[in-house]
């Protein structure tokens, strides 16, 4: 289990609990957190879950890579911290984690 903080784009504050094993993606889907969209259910194919990892956290979790890395390419405006949400598994070394959500998907 790990606490996760999504930071919305005016400073709002969304701190939601995931179990291990589920996704950044579920975690935000299964609270409501607002702007993650992800309309391919987690399929690593619609880039419409992007976030951005808080830099304090993204040697932790690590780059896009492969297919992921590819799809980014489609998210709205990028970055070198961006991942897609779905590919992002929790684990308790996830606990604090503070991520971004896009002005966009
Ligand atoms: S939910 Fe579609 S790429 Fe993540």
């Amino acid at each position: 289990m790990a606490k996760i903080t999504f930071v919305q784009t005016d400073g709002t504050k969304n701190e939601v609990d995931v179990p291990n094993g589920q996704s950044i993606k579920d975690g935000a889907i299964n609270n409501l957190v607002p702007g993650i969209l992800a309309e391919c259910g987690g399929a690593c194919a619609c880039a419409t879950c992007q976030v951005y990892i808080d830099d304090a956290w993204f040697e932790k979790v690590g780059p896009a890579k492969g297919v992921e890395k590819d799809m980014l390419d489609f998210a709205f405006e990028p970055k070198e911290t961006s991942r897609l949400s779905c590919q992002v598994d929790i684990t308790d070394d996830f606990d604090g984690l503070v991520v971004h959500v896009p002005e966009e998907q």
